[in-house]
This record gives C-alpha cells, sequence and structure tokens, in this order.
C-alpha cells in the first residue's frame, strides 16, 4: 500500500463544527478560569494542538510531574491520562487535581493489579520491583521504585540486586534488558496497545517511501518495531533529537499528537509516522470545552486510596532521589520551547 505524507497537525477536534472563533473564545474563557482558581494547566504532548495550547506547561511524563511537583498553584488541571493526574496529586496531597475527562486512562497501565503484582512477585522469588509510571497507585505502593522511559534504564541500574521485576511495559522492559545485560528482569505481560498497532511491515513501507529518513522509535513498540530504528528514545528524547539532528526526514515510530507537535515546531522538516496514525484514543478525550468545565464547576477531582497513598508516593520520590531526574535538575527537557 502507498502511503501518503501524512501530515498530522491537522487537529482533529477541528473537524467542521467549531470556528477558529470559538476555539479563541474557548481558551480566553479557560485562561480566565484558570487564573480565577490559580490554577496550572499541564499537558502531555500526546494531547490535541489545541489543548496543547492552553497549557502552562505541556511535556512528558517525567517533564509533567517535575513541573507537578513544583508548582505553588492551588489546583492542578492535568491533560494527560489518569495515572498521570494521579502522579501530580501523590506528589502534592494538599492540592486539587482535576483530570478533565475520567474516561481519560491507559490500557498498559490497567494490565496490572495489585494482586497480579502480588503473585508475579512471588513466582519470581520476590526480586525488587521496578514500575513503569504507566500504573495505578495501587500498583505502585507494592513497587520499591517507579520509572519513566526518560530513566527506566539509571533506576534499574541504581540497585545492587541482580535480579529484579519490571512492570507492566514489556516493550520499555525488554528495552532496559538490553541495556544492561548483567542483571536479569522478570519483566510483565503488559503493553501499550498504540505503540504496539506499529508493525515491522509498517516500517519496511515507510523506509521504501524515505529511504533518506532516519527512524526513530519509542521503546514502548513492540521490540521487534524498535531493533528496526536508528534511534530509540523516550518522548523528550525523540523530540530533542529531531530536532537536533541535522539531517531532515525522520519516520517516527510513536504516537500522533508527539508527531503532530513536532511537525509544527519543525515545519522546515519532513516528520512521518506510519498508517493508520499510531493514536492514543485515551488521551484525546480532553477538549477545549471539558477543560473548562473541570476548573469552572470542579468537576472530576482525582483522589487516591489512604492505604495506598503513602507508599505510591515514596516511589515517585525516590525516583527523583536516585536518579539525576532529581526536582531541580536544569538539564532535563522543559517540554517543547516554542512559543504557540
Ligand atoms: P512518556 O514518559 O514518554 O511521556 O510516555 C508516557 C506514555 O504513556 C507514552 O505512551
Ligand atoms: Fe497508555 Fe499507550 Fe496511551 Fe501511553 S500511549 S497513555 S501507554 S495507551
Amino acid at each position: 500500500m502507498v502511503i501518503e505524507l501524512v501530515k498530522t497537525n491537522q487537529d482533529p477536534s477541528l473537524n467542521g463544527k467549531k470556528t477558529l472563533r470559538d476555539t479563541d473564545s474557548l481558551k480566553n474563557q479557560i485562561k480566565e478560569a484558570a487564573k480565577k482558581r490559580n490554577a496550572i494547566i499541564l499537558a502531555h504532548i500526546y494531547q490535541r494542538l489545541e489543548v496543547q495550547d492552553i497549557a502552562d506547561h505541556v511535556g512528558d511524563s517525567l517533564a509533567l510531574s517535575r513541573f507537578a511537583a513544583k508548582t505553588d498553584a492551588d489546583v492542578i488541571i492535568f491533560c494527560g491520562v489518569h495515572f498521570m493526574a494521579e502522579t501530580a496529586k501523590l506528589l502534592n496531597p494538599k492540592k486539587t487535581v482535576l483530570l478533565p475527562d475520567l474516561q481519560s486512562g491507559c490500557p498498559m497501565a490497567d494490565m496490572i493489579s495489585k494482586d497480579d503484582l502480588n503473585d508475579f512477585k512471588q513466582e519470581n522469588n520476590n526480586a525488587p520491583v521496578v514500575c513503569y509510571i504507566n500504573s495505578s497507585a495501587a500498583v505502585k505502593a507494592e513497587s520499591d521504585v517507579c520509572c519513566t522511559s526518560t530513566n527506566a534504564v539509571e533506576v534499574v541500574k541504581s540497585f545492587s540486586a541482580d535480579e529484579l521485576i519490571f512492570v507492566p511495559d514489556k516493550g520499555l522492559g525488554v528495552w532496559v534488558q538490553e541495556q544492561i545485560p548483567n542483571k536479569k528482569l522478570h519483566i510483565y505481560d503488559g503493553f501499550c496497545p498504540t505503540h504496539y498497532q506499529i508493525t515491522p511491515k509498517d516500517v519496511f513501507i515507510m523506509r521504501e517511501k524515505y529511504p533518506e529518513a532516519v527512524v526513530i522509535a519509542h521503546p514502548e513498540c513492540d521490540p521487534e518495531v524498535w531493533r528496526l530504528a536508528d534511534f530509540v528514545g523516550s518522548t523528550s528524547q525523540i523530540y530533542k533529537f529531531v530536532d537536533k539532528y541535522e539531517k531532515n526526514q525522520f519516520i517516527i515510530l510513536s504516537e500522533q499528537g508527539l508527531v503532530a507537535r513536532m511537525q509544527r515546531d519543525m515545519a522546515h522538516k519532513t516528520i512521518v509516522t506510519t498508517f493508520p496514525l499510531p493514536l492514543c484514543p485515551n488521551m484525546k478525550y480532553h477538549k477545549l470545552e471539558n477543560v473548562l468545565s473541570s476548573i469552572t464547576e470542579n468537576k472530576n477531582v482525582i483522589e487516591i486510596d489512604s492505604r495506598y497513598f503513602d507508599r505510591a508516593a515514596a516511589t515517585i520520590h525516590k525516583m527523583f532521589e536516585i536518579t539525576e531526574s532529581g526536582i531541580n535538575n536544569k538539564n532535563l527537557w522543559e517540554g517543547p520551547k516554542r512559543a504557540t
């Protein structure tokens, strides 16, 4: 099948009914409402571009958790998936955290419960547990430390144990295992349905169409897919790589929102992805309308079961302590720089 260059910066929400004037008016109302409540809006880079545009900060899960940890706002509006809003709450017990649409979950995080994790521990010598930040507070509470895709290798390396458990993402787990062959990782069988949608055949098709392009993959892809890439990295690493690299053609094996944002920020480069678009539907539930109503009506407040709160929060603080990702590290990615 021949694939056209897919310009993913056609925001899927701007599909006819809403005019630009409506959008501008909503954006202004959101800004005013947020100011009134001393609220900060954080948006993951997989969000619709119009939602990214009203955010105070855009970033990946690590950057956003650092912004959440440092903010002095009273309210955090989190335009990302549920575990990200939970992370913000765990870092800010006293603040109000709102998720504009509660349907915005992460199927990968839902692939493991705390009971599944406890069974997996028993099957695997009760080794120390590193859990990906894409997990519930209950699962974090049963883990030793959490990590993001940016610092997973560093977190695993920090343990003196030769054997560890890594949950729930097998794509990232296998990637970490290959970087640290001297440790044995027991990897859970979870995966990201969006990244797993990309197949080796899709990569071959795109390489044929763009033979000069650099192929870049997120480690959440199937290992058979990221093994075909020239560079494997987390969201921030992908963004920085494409921004800095001297070549001008890139095939991105990751989610559509990141690709759309890079297409807009780096319009002089050719940045494409596979087809059908690797789109995380859960990330797209947030729209300007529900961002506004969550602020004005204090809707969808994130609460965390008190049985898990302290232990789950400890795993995130430990991640910050044992890695260079310390909350105040100035060298870490703080999201796209360009004004929108
Ligand atoms: P990042 O840590 O790269 O933001 O990834 C989170 C996520 O859910 C990617 O699918
Ligand atoms: Fe979860 Fe995958 Fe969506 Fe990320 S892209 S939120 S891992 S389903």
